[in-house]
C-alpha cells in the first residue's frame, strides 16, 4: 500500500529500510527513503510503520 503518495513509497519499502538500516529516528529513516518531504501528510503513518517494525525486530540477531 502506498504510504507516501508524493514520492510513491509503499509500506513494504519502509519496512525493508527499517529492517536493513535500523534507523533510530524518523530523521534517520528519511536519509534512506524520500518520505514526508513534500506535503508531509504521510509523516505520522510512516512513523507508525517504522515503530511497528522496530518493535517486531528481535533485539539481538544471532550470528553464525
Ligand atoms: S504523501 Fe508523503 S510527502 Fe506527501
Amino acid at each position: 500500500m502506498y504510504v507516501c503518495l508524493c514520492n510513491g513509497v509503499t509500506d513494504k519499502k519502509i519496512r525493508q529500510a527499517v529492517r536493513q538500516f535500523h534507523p533510530q529516528s524518523f530523521q534517520q529513516l528519511r536519509k534512506f527513503l524520500p518520505i514526508g518531504n513534500q506535503c508531509g501528510k504521510c509523516i505520522k503513518a510512516c512513523r507508525d510503520i517504522m515503530q511497528e517494525e522496530l518493535v517486531a525486530m528481535p533485539e539481538y540477531q544471532e550470528i553464525a
